[in-house]
């Protein structure tokens, strides 16, 4: 059990990527909050998952870019298991993948503003706790676009460089205070965030990779853990790609 008595806070987790995050970090011991946006159903699942599997989760839903819900989100964490010393910013805002000259600025705003924001206010409203418990680890989740293009994706790769900026700036204050903050970044992933790529085409970009496959969720959640986990504790302000060697740095 690498996070015994660990409290973690998993936004996104109803689906893909944070859900198999929360299911990866309940199993090795964490009690886990199971943030979910609209899909009860689907958060609910999760929880199921991890109490029959004899762990600990409380489902809580929040919209993540508005602060009074993240505040409530990390209130009702904290009545069920105690100060959340453990936190996965996942959650991600869609945008329509379109050419730059036929993209909306309300669409980019929607992303950008939002990702951006809900990292800042769920640091806000968690990182006094750590700064006294003198104990934390935060991630966010990226991507590898943050680091390279692709047709169609400039709301994505200007976001995720926006929080990878962020993870860095906050590493270098909360350092001192024993707080690590780190990134991870996905390479294309099998979610429902990418089911409007057909198959064929996935399979052909995860030939040209390294590994020769496209990510599983499990495949990024299991580099969430060792982020997390004390084994990791003296990696702060890090990017880790986690893309089968399609961005090596
Ligand atoms: N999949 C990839 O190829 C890939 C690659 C690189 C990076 N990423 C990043 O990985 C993260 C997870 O992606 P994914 O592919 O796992 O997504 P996904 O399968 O589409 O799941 C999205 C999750 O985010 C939740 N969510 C959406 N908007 C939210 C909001 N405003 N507040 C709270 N929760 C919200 C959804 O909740 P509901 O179920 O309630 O809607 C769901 O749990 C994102 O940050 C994404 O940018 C993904």
């Amino acid at each position: 059990m690498l996070l015994q008595d660990r409290v973690a806070l998993v936004t996104g987790a109803s689906r893909g990527i944070g859900a198999a995050t929360a299911r990866l970090l309940a199993a090795q011991g964490a009690a886990v909050g199971v943030n979910y946006a609209n899909n009860r159903e689907a958060g609910q699942s999760v929880v199921d998952q991890i109490t029959e599997a004899g762990g600990r989760a409380v489902l809580v839903q929040a919209d993540v870019t508005v602060p009074e819900q993240v505040q409530q989100m990390i209130d009702t964490v904290r009545s069920e298991f105690g100060e959340i010393d453990t936190a996965v910013l996942n959650a991600g805002m869609n945008f329509p993948v379109k050419p730059f000259v036929e993209s909306q600025w309300a669409d980019f705003e929607r992303k950008l503003v939002g990702e951006v924001k809900s990292a800042f206010h769920l640091c806000q409203a968690l990182v006094p706790s750590m700064i006294q418990n003198h104990k934390g680890s935060i991630v966010v989740i990226s991507s590898t676009l943050s680091r390279h293009s692709d047709m169609g994706f400039i709301p994505h790769c200007t976001t995720k460089s926006g929080l990878d900026a962020f993870v860095r700036s906050l590493a270098t204050e909360l350092g001192p205070e024993g707080v690590r903050v780190n990134t991870i970044a996905p390479g294309l992933t099998d979610t429902d965030a990418t089911s409007f790529i057909p198959e064929d085409v996935k399979t052909a970009m995860g030939n040209a990779l390294p590994m020769r496959r496209i990510a599983t969720p499990d495949d990024i959640a299991g580099a969430v853990l060792m982020m997390v986990s004390d084994y990791a504790g003296y990696v702060t302000g890090s990017y880790t790609p986690v893309a089968g060697g399609g961005l090596m740095i």
